[in-house]
This record gives C-alpha cells, sequence and structure tokens, in this order.
C-alpha cells in the first residue's frame, strides 16, 4: 500500500496539466482504479486483516484525492500568473487623440429654437413624415381642386392598383402637426414641431428636404399682435441681437386668415450672406391667424377658440446665422464647407464678432 501511495504522490507532483491530473485520478481512484481494486480484495481477507487494511484504503484514497485537489489549485493559479504576466496594459501611456464630431448646424439651430420657445411656454409635438393627404392638405383647408396643392410641388407615394388605403405624401410642411397637435391634446394649446418636410424643388435656396418648425398657440383671446411679439422675440433671442429688422408681408395662406410672411433683412453681399443689414430681404416664415376651419378640423370649437400659427424654415435660419449663402451645403457629404464657415459645434460664432467674416 506504501508502494501505491508513492507512486501515486509521486506522478501528481508530476502532472503538467488539468488532463494529466484526471487520467491520475481515473488510474488510483477512479471506479475501475487500483484503490478500488484493492477495496475488492477486502472480502477474502480474515477479519483482522480486514480491520487494519479496511481503514488504511479508505486514509489512501483520501490522500490521493486530497493531493489531486491541491494539484489542480496549484496549477490553475499557476495560469494565472502566467496569464497576468502576459497581458497587461500600461494605464500611465498618454490616450491616442481622438477626432471630435460636432453637430450639424440644422441640428444646433433646432436646439436652440427648441430652447428659445420653450422658455415662452411651448412644448414640443411630432407627427410623421409621410402622412395623408387629409391630414396634409383637407384639414389645413385645402381641397383637392386647391392651387396650393400644386403648388406644393408635393411628393406623392406611390400606390399599388387596388390600394384603397388614403393618398399618402411626403408632408410639404409641418402644419399637419397642427391638426394632430390639437385632436391630441384640446385648447388652450401651445406647440411647436420641427420636422423634416418634402418639396421637388433645388436651388440656392431650396432643396427637396428641409426642416420647419411650426408653431401654433390657441386659447380664447390671442391676437395678431401676440403673434408678432413672439416672432420678434424669438428672432431677437436666436440671433442673439437686440434689434432685427423683420418685414410683415400681407400673403395668403388657405389656413391662416388673415396670413402674413416674414421677411429678415440681409445682404448678399460678395458671396456673403449677412443679416440685419443691406437691401435683400430673406423670406424666413408664414404665418397667420388660424383659419376657423383648421381649428375645427382639429375638433375643437372655434367659436370659442382662436389663435395664431407660423411655420419658420429651420435651415434659412442656419444659413442665416451662420453666414451660409447656399442651402445646398448642408446636405453636402463633404462637410469640410463646415471648417470653412468657421462653424464649430457647442461654440457658437457671434454675429456681432462677425461670423460672416
Ligand atoms: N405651412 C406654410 C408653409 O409651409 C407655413 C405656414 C405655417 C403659414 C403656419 C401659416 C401658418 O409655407
Amino acid at each position: 500500500m506504501d508502494d501505491l501511495k508513492a507512486k501515486y504522490l509521486g506522478q501528481i507532483a508530476e502532472a503538467a496539466d488539468e488532463a494529466a491530473i484526471e487520467a491520475i485520478r481515473l488510474a488510483a481512484v477512479g471506479k475501475k482504479g487500483e484503490v478500488a481494486l484493492k477495496m475488492r480484495e477486502l472480502g477474502k481477507m480474515t477479519p483482522e486483516e480486514r480491520q487494519t487494511a479496511g481503514p488504511a484504503l479508505n486514509a489512501l484514497k483520501d490522500e490521493i484525492n486530497s493531493a489531486l485537489a491541491a494539484k489542480k489549485a496549484a496549477l490553475a493559479d499557476a495560469a494565472l500568473d502566467e496569464r497576468l504576466r502576459s497581458e497587461w496594459l500600461d494605464v500611465t501611456l498618454p490616450a491616442r487623440n481622438r477626432r471630435q464630431g460636432t453637430l450639424h448646424p440644422i441640428s444646433q439651430a433646432r436646439e436652440e429654437l427648441t430652447a428659445i420657445f420653450a422658455e415662452m411656454g411651448f412644448s414640443v409635438a411630432e407627427g410623421p413624415r409621410i402622412d395623408t393627404d387629409w391630414y396634409n392638405f383637407d384639414a389645413l383647408n385645402i381641397p383637392g381642386h386647391h392651387p396650393a396643392r400644386a403648388e406644393m410641388d408635393t411628393f406623392y407615394m406611390h400606390r399599388a392598383e387596388g390600394d384603397n388605403r388614403p393618398p399618402h405624401v411626403l408632408r410639404t410642411h409641418t402644419s399637419p402637426v397642427q391638426i394632430r397637435s390639437m385632436e391630441k391634446m384640446g385648447a388652450p394649446l401651445r406647440v411647436i414641431c420641427p420636422g423634416g418636410v418634402y418639396r421637388a424643388d433645388y436651388d440656392q435656396t431650396h432643396t427637396p428636404m428641409f426642416h420647419q418648425v411650426e408653431g401654433l398657440a390657441l386659447d380664447r383671446d390671442i391676437s395678431m399682435a401676440n403673434l408678432k411679439w413672439t416672432l420678434e422675440e424669438f428672432v431677437k433671442a436666436f440671433f442673439e441681437v437686440d434689434d432685427v429688422e423683420l418685414r410683415f408681408r400681407a400673403s395668403h395662406f388657405p389656413f391662416t386668415e388673415p396670413s402674413a410672411e416674414v421677411d429678415i433683412r440681409c445682404s448678399w453681399e460678395g458671396g456673403q450672406l449677412k443679416i440685419g443689414e443691406g437691401d435683400d430681404w430673406l423670406e424666413i416664415l408664414g404665418s397667420g391667424m388660424v383659419h376657423p376651419k383648421v381649428i375645427a378640423a382639429g375638433g375643437i370649437d372655434p367659436d370659442v377658440y382662436q389663435g395664431f400659427a407660423f411655420g419658420i424654415g429651420i435651415d434659412r435660419l442656419a444659413m442665416l446665422k451662420y453666414g451660409i449663402p447656399d442651402l445646398r451645403a448642408f446636405f453636402d457629404s463633404d462637410l469640410r464647407w463646415l471648417r470653412h464657415y468657421g462653424f464649430t459645434a457647442l461654440d457658437m460664432p457671434n454675429l456681432h464678432g462677425g461670423l460672416s467674416r
């Protein structure tokens, strides 16, 4: 029995890995291992012999088992030490430089204007970019035969033959969100609805996808004077100036009565766009008192509630604020022009300091 003990403890000491340990375990203390065979021999012994041999065999089995377990643990420790030696990081090395991205000027303009209107008590609403022609036109008092329907250069969604869902369009303005907001929230109401809109149009100041922010304020006694004040306050805050010259031009929209388009004074001299000076005007928004039919389409009683609405071109605002003369640059994949115009996100160019260098 001492031979067995010496043999297996020796083998265990030499074992190089877990597989070797397992082989030794099977050979020594497994069901068909050498110790088990010896145990079977106990039956042939005299009771006296058995009394010494039995406990001795059990002790041997225990000893081999604990030697196996100890060796297994030692091997695992050694493996961990080896990993710790080979896989390490020098945390004192300087970090690699990362190029930092910037917010797109349109995103930045949208965030700024949202903050300004929020301060005036407007909450933010959203609607789908693909909408039914009812929300985009009919509910806004633009019936099927109305010329505005054609004027808006609408993109219609393709319809398969036999598809009798209502016709869908890429919304041509954010005004359908007026209706959705009235339906959802009722009156009194103060919301802005920023988002992308689509028209088949492409030149220096028009792109087929652009952004608007709709504004809608409804209450029992809201007037055109409230509209004018709100827009002036907004424009001053947005452009960070005490005075901006706005021009209210009488206009026509089917969904407002009376209606006004608002332009901002600017100059394009030398290909540079400057706001607040010069002899040019850039139209930035349409507005007016919400038509009673539109209020009714939103499920609100126009005999009780009235209010104003406006739709501002966010891209136009960003062009003016950052002095960018061509709207198409916003949607160009080459963004070096951003740096060219001195635009860095979160580091606001200030108009007095001369963004329009
Ligand atoms: N929806 C109009 C447009 O896209 C703008 C507008 C909005 C006008 C709200 C009046 C009131 O041109």
